[in-house]
């Protein structure tokens, strides 16, 4: 998928804010291995060095577009390799604490992935995770209904971005049957104020809208944002736009 840093970025403060939150779960320990999985741009994995100290801390990204962005310290503290969340968790090494801030609700299959993700912590290892909780989320909704018009849903062949994000009793479900010794999880709802629509749509490109408008020809593209734009409007009349964005956080340990 093609990740635009500059489009991502538009919104940093909000973005950044679950971030510090679940950075505030995280129980701080000397010499910790530490892997930021879905690290994007890596300022967050930096700050998530900054905040070990004595840690080895290794940011992992499918994306070559955000990494580019990514802090070089060249000091081997702070290190990030392009390679897919899929790839990584095929190899055999084992962490400290497994975090990731807005990332695993691109990858599929929760019922497997988390398990999987938890077999590379150590005993006594900390995983991290904050993901939107997109099922609940309306602009994520409005999308996989517009995926079903047509002419789209002729180009989609039956593909919809269904979230992978499950319930969060079930993430507290897989965390205790994987052996966590303690877990917090909830939601929380991170209050959105634009200026207007076009602001919510900005907000949308650099996320959710982007699988949607890859796989559609050039001429629809726009077609598809304008379609979407107008959907945007129905839902959300007022101006200012307030947009209660619900996203999930557990920490854990094991
Ligand atoms: C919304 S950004 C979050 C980036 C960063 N964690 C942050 O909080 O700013 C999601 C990131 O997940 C990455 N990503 C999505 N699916 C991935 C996968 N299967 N393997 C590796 N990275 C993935 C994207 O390339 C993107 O950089």
């Amino acid at each position: 998928m093609a990740w635009n840093p500059d489009t991502y970025n538009r919104f940093k403060s909000e973005r950044s804010a679950p971030f510090y939150d679940l950075l505030a779960l995280l129980k701080v320990q000397p010499d910790l291995n530490v892997i930021d999985l879905g690290c994007g741009t890596g300022e967050l994995t930096a700050l998530l060095a900054e905040a070990l100290p004595g840690s080895h801390v290794l940011g992992v990204d499918s994306s070559r577009e955000m990494l580019d962005k990514s802090v070089k310290t060249g000091g081997g503290v702070l290190r990030f390799e392009c390679i897919s969340i899929e790839d990584q968790l095929k190899k055999q090494q084992q962490w400290d604490v497994v975090l990731s801030n807005a990332a695993l609700q691109w990858v599929p299959d929760h019922e497997t992935l988390f398990p999987r993700i938890i077999t590379k912590i150590k005993p006594g290892g900390q995983l991290l995770v904050q993901m939107p909780a997109q099922h609940h989320n309306l602009t994520n909704q409005l999308l996989e209904e517009l995926g079903t018009w047509e002419p789209y849903a002729d180009i989609y062949q039956g593909w919809n971005r269904v979230s992978p994000v499950l319930e969060i009793n079930r993430y507290a479900e897989i965390l205790f049957e994987n052996g966590s010794k303690s877990m917090q999880v909830f939601e929380k709802i991170y209050p959105l104020v634009l200026d207007d629509v076009e602001a919510l749509l900005t907000w949308v490109s650099g996320t959710a809208l982007i699988p949607y408008l890859e796989r559609l020809p050039e001429h629809l593209k726009s077609r598809f944002r304008n379609d979407y734009r107008v959907l945007l409007h129905q839902y959300f009349p007022k101006m200012p736009v307030f947009y209660p964005f619900k996203r999930i956080l557990m920490a854990a340990q094991f």
